[in-house]
């Protein structure tokens, strides 16, 4: 697919405002500031099509996107952000666990993790409840041009080795906005899942 084509379709308050269940979709899950506004917009060479910040917590909202017709994008408001309340923080992964598992249209998780800091609790919780619904997952870690390439291919070898056990479908790679680490394997996995 020309992931340059995409545009913003709408943003829903929570998970229960999306649009119908139709179409393919994929969905970007991750901590806040993991870098999942960034690697959307890298994906799809647009620089303000999500939006970014320095800011955790920048995204509030599920963000819809379509690539073509009938495959869309969503942009998963980040976890695990320290300031916000607890009872606000567990209703959302509770919705996270919803909409995960109930979703239909949903052929495909993006786990964004820093690569200095990856597999944190809820990263594998959403791993976990991805592949209890037999979801295909692709684990980034971003951020790659923090480190030196020893280092890189290191993390990617321990997180490759962490996940290996697991049932189901998981491939983690390196990823980097900045650089465009990492760019080529995820358009072709979603082009992979786009068209099964
Ligand atoms: P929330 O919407 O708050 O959940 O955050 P997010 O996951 O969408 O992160 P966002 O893309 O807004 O990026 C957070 C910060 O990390 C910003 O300051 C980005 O510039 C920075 N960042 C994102 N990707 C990269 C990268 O590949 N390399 C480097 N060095 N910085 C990055
Ligand atoms: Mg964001």
């Amino acid at each position: 697919l020309n992931y340059r084509n995409t545009s913003f379709i709408t943003s829903a308050p929570d998970i229960r405002h999306l649009p119908q269940d139709a179409g393919v979709e994929i969905a970007f899950a991750g901590r806040s500031n993991a870098g999942k506004s960034s690697a959307l917009n890298r994906l799809t060479d647009q620089k303000g099509l999500a939006r970014t910040s320095k800011t955790p917590g920048r995204t509030q909202l599920i963000n819809m996107f379509e690539v073509v017709q009938g495959c869309n994008l969503i942009d998963l408001p980040g976890y695990g952000f320290a300031q916000v309340p607890l009872e606000m923080k567990l209703k959302w992964q509770k919705s996270l666990g919803e909409y995960l598992q109930r979703r239909e249209c949903l052929q495909g998780l993006v786990v964004l993790m820093d690569i200095r800091h990856p597999m944190k609790d809820l990263d594998q919780q959403m791993i976990n409840w991805a592949l209890e619904s037999r979801l295909p997952v692709l684990v980034l870690l971003t951020k790659a041009d923090k480190l030196k390439s020893g280092a890189r291919k290191a993390q990617v070898l321990k997180i490759r080795q962490m996940t290996k056990d697991l049932e189901g479908d998981v491939q983690v790679e390196a990823f980097s906005s900045l650089k465009g680490i990492g760019v080529d394997q995820v358009r072709r996995k979603l082009d992979e899942w786009y068209a099964p």
